[in-house]
């Protein structure tokens, strides 16, 4: 495959190269660099973009001055690489003090600082220049279902949205919000699991116009959930605001995997869906953000396994492309798309003008025997997908 290139705008986040591999059972094999010696280097692999948590880039306890040196200093060295910093998010999740989560504490003092924490990340955010603002609240949940009133827990998610995003608003800020759903881990469970959850909970938002979705790979399929369908509902509801690229292998814990080391059929059609977008609906919406990946360099690699990994997430995609490309310009492909009935779809159920009696009426003789004997061909047509991935 070809070289990445900025014109692709693939983004990292600086916890991902950066995360040095500590897990529940060991400590860290590697050793933390300097955020901008992570930038330098994906701007080197091809990388357009980076983001990152406020305290992936300064300690949660730095003072003002401290602050500004670090983050003024990183973005000095993305601008110079020609690298943009696309996202920034905030960390409510390292410190013990978010323990029982950040804007859902039960804790009132801790919900007004994870606030106030919060809302010091959207100016910095805008100060970088983002254009997204990741919410993912991975402490905003419960082990036990006696800990919460559920009821309370949600108006105070929502309270604290409406806060974030009518700040952004009144300061004129040019963010959007990305809820970021995960089914549980930390937390036993977590609140907005599903991006089903999000999307209803941003339909009650007073200001719900600039608060979408920033929906993972592992963790639509953490929920057992197809992640292609996911954001094909994103879409459908103007709500893909950003995405979190990586890959997992079923029903376990959070693998954050490089794209396409878990499910590679699944990663095909999202990239599938990405690239060519629906393929009867030419006006429907289409993924215009950056291509962000959200994985992990596994625990038993050290550098230059960090840099094969980071690289890996960038060529799987540009060869999945590629595959998904010649899959929608293949004739065959598309005459069994015909067959199958995909290009039907888009046709509207009644004719226009059309009453439901005269729909009734039109239907009175349907043949449903004759019809359930169609043969629909969809198999034929996923073995020519398969036959352009791995043929
Ligand atoms: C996870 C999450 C996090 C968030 C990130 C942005 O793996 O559980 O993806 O990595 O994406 O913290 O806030
Ligand atoms: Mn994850
Ligand atoms: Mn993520
Ligand atoms: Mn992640």
């Amino acid at each position: 495959t070809r070289q990445p290139t900025k014109d692709d705008r693939f983004s990292f986040g600086l916890w991902t190269v950066g995360w040095p591999g500590g897990d529940p059972f060991g400590t860290p094999t590697r050793t933390v660099l300097d955020p901008w010696e992570y930038s330098d280097k994906l701007a080197e692999l091809g990388a357009w973009g980076i983001t990152f948590h406020d305290n992936d880039v300064f300690p949660f306890d730095a003072s003002a001055e401290e602050r500004k040196r670090i983050t003024g200093r990183l973005k000095d060295a993305t601008d110079q690489a020609g690298l943009v910093i696309e996202m920034v998010t905030t960390n409510t999740f390292t410190h013990p003090v978010f323990k029982d989560g950040g804007l859902t504490s039960n804790d009132r003092s801790v919900r007004r600082f994870g606030l106030a924490k919060i809302i010091q990340a959207v100016d910095l955010a805008a100060e970088m220049g983002a254009s997204t603002f990741v919410m993912w609240g991975g402490r905003e949940g419960a082990e036990y279902d006696s800990s919460k009133d559920l009821h309370a827990a949600l108006a105070r998610y929502k309270e604290g949205l409406d806060t974030v995003a009518g700040y952004i608003k009144s300061q004129g800020y040019g963010l959007r919000i990305g809820l970021e759903p995960k089914p549980n881990e930390p937390r036993g469970d977590i609140f907005l699991p599903t991006l089903g959850h999000a999307l209803a909970l941003i339909a009650d938002l007073e200001h719900g116009d600039i608060v979408g979705l920033n929906p993972e790979v592992g963790h639509e399929q953490m929920a057992n959930l197809n992640y292609t369908h996911g954001l094909a509902q994103a879409l459908f509801s103007g709500k893909l605001f950003h995405i979190d690229l990586n890959g997992q292998s079923g029903l376990k814990y959070d693998q954050d995997l490089v794209f396409g080391h878990g499910n590679l059929l699944s990663a095909f059609f999202t990239v599938d869906l990405v690239e060519n977008g629906f393929p009867a609906s030419p006006d429907a919406p289409r993924y215009e953000g950056p291509k962000h990946f959200d994985y992990k360099p596994s625990r038993t690699e050290y550098t230059e396994g960090v840099w094969e990994s980071a690289k890996a997430n960038m060529s799987t995609y540009l060869m999945l492309a590629e595959k998904a490309k010649a899959f929608r310009a293949d004739p065959q492909v598309k005459e069994a798309m015909e067959y199958s009935g995909v290009y039907d779809l888009a046709t509207p159920t009644l004719a226009e003008g059309e009453t439901v009696a005269d729909l009734v009426a039109a239907t009175a003789d349907f043949d449903a025997d004759e019809v359930a004997k169609r043969d629909y061909g969809f198999v034929r047509l996923h073995q020519l997908a398969l036959e352009h991935l791995i043929g």
